[in-house]
């Protein structure tokens, strides 16, 4: 058996029947960037995070950037961001002249610990990112508090946490601004690339929404800076028919989640992940951690079975960021986790069968 570490011509299959009337209507309109099918997509996805305002830009990345120059973030100015994420997060800082300075991540959640955070605030910091890092929200009340304190920005990177939630609330409006991935692979993916902007603050709403338009809320009227951050038509109408089936899809991952855990207990070599007790975790990927990881990954790749590695190098240990000072052994948890982590098989059609597959030969690996 065949099992990939994620298809998504299975899921095109299963709505095919809206998705083409939705591309068309938006071809037959020559609605090509921004109007309806953004429009409607952006008031649905902020009725879904209870949100006030959501703007559909062009990417994660650019989302992450948005977030942080419309909070006014620029050089000289310090963000805290977590060791263990993606580095688009850390390109929100430095695109806006900002250095990132990082934190190590919880060895139960993998997320941002807050515990760490206090000790890397300087005269400079203006901000810290959290990061809800593989679909588990990080732990919002004490970075508030910390926030708070320190009068910084909050600000959320919720690219793997789709309708995820702290504390029974949706993830995306807990903080000052939050941005979104809809990549392909993510919970929510685009025919493309896409993302968006989130705020329950009306007047950085404004100014999102001019920031993404070349900083001109009427055309030619150029009030603030700006760029060209619009989200397209196809990607706001693709979104606009996956949002209806995105309850169904993250019930089903993490009803996987929930088997994976089953079949891979006791196994005292390998650590499943732990929804942490004030999540819901979306399971955007399901990250086991073996000290035998890179054999691990080969064994599964000879029975058929992909995988995943998120992320095997930490961004204090990127070369780009080697002038920043950062040495091995700086960020313990995030460091082992590189080593040892390993993203199975998620996505929502997964089946029984294939599940039961993988973890088979998860265990006749350790047999
Ligand atoms: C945590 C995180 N932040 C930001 C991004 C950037 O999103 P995009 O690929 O849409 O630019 C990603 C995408 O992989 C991500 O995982």
């Amino acid at each position: 058996m065949n099992v990939p570490f994620l298809d998504l011509k299975i899921q095109y299959q299963s709505i095919k029947e809206e998705i083409t009337p939705a591309i068309q209507k938006v071809i037959e309109s020559a609605s090509f960037v921004l109007g309806d099918a953004v429009a409607n997509f952006e008031n649905g996805f902020k009725r879904e995070h209870n949100v006030r305002h959501c703007f559909g830009v062009s990417s994660g990345t650019d989302g992450n950037h948005m977030a942080l120059w419309g909070l006014g973030i620029g050089g000289g100015d310090e963000v805290i961001i977590p060791a263990n994420t993606f580095i688009a997060t850390a390109w929100g800082a430095t695109l806006c002249g900002a250095t990132p300075v990082f934190v190590d991540c919880d060895v139960e959640s993998y997320t941002i610990d807050p515990k760490k955070v206090e000790e890397r605030i300087t005269p400079r910091t203006k901000a810290i990112v959290a990061v809800h890092l593989y679909g588990q929200p990080a732990d919002m009340d004490p970075l508030k508090d910390i926030a708070r304190d320190h009068n910084l920005f909050l600000v959320e990177d919720c690219a793997q946490s789709h309708v995820a939630e702290y504390m029974g609330k949706r993830v995306g409006g807990l903080s000052h601004a939050s941005s979104f991935s809809f990549y392909p692979g993510k919970n929510l993916g685009a025919y493309g690339e896409a993302g968006a902007v989130a705020t329950n603050d009306d007047a950085l709403a404004r100014k999102f929404k001019m920031m993404r338009d070349h900083g001109a809320e009427h055309k030619y009227d150029h009030e603030i800076h700006g760029h060209n951050y619009r989200m397209e038509g196809i990607q706001g109408a693709v979104l606009g028919v996956k949002l209806n089936h995105l309850a169904d899809w993250t019930d089903a991952r993490r009803r996987h989640a929930q088997r994976y855990n089953m079949l891979l207990k006791d196994l005292p070599l390998l650590t499943t992940p732990k929804e942490a007790p004030y999540a819901k975790h979306v399971y955007h990927l399901y990250v086991i951690r073996t000290l035998h990881r890179d054999r691990l990954q080969k064994h599964l790749q000879a029975n058929g079975i992909g995988s995943g590695l998120h992320y095997p190098v930490p961004l204090h240990l990127q070369k780009v960021f080697a002038n920043l000072g950062y040495k091995k052994g700086d960020f313990p948890v995030t460091e082992q986790l590189a080593n040892e982590c390993l993203s199975l098989p998620m996505f929502p059609e997964l089946t029984g069968e294939q599940i039961e597959f993988v973890c088979e030969s998860v265990r006749g690996f350790f047999d």
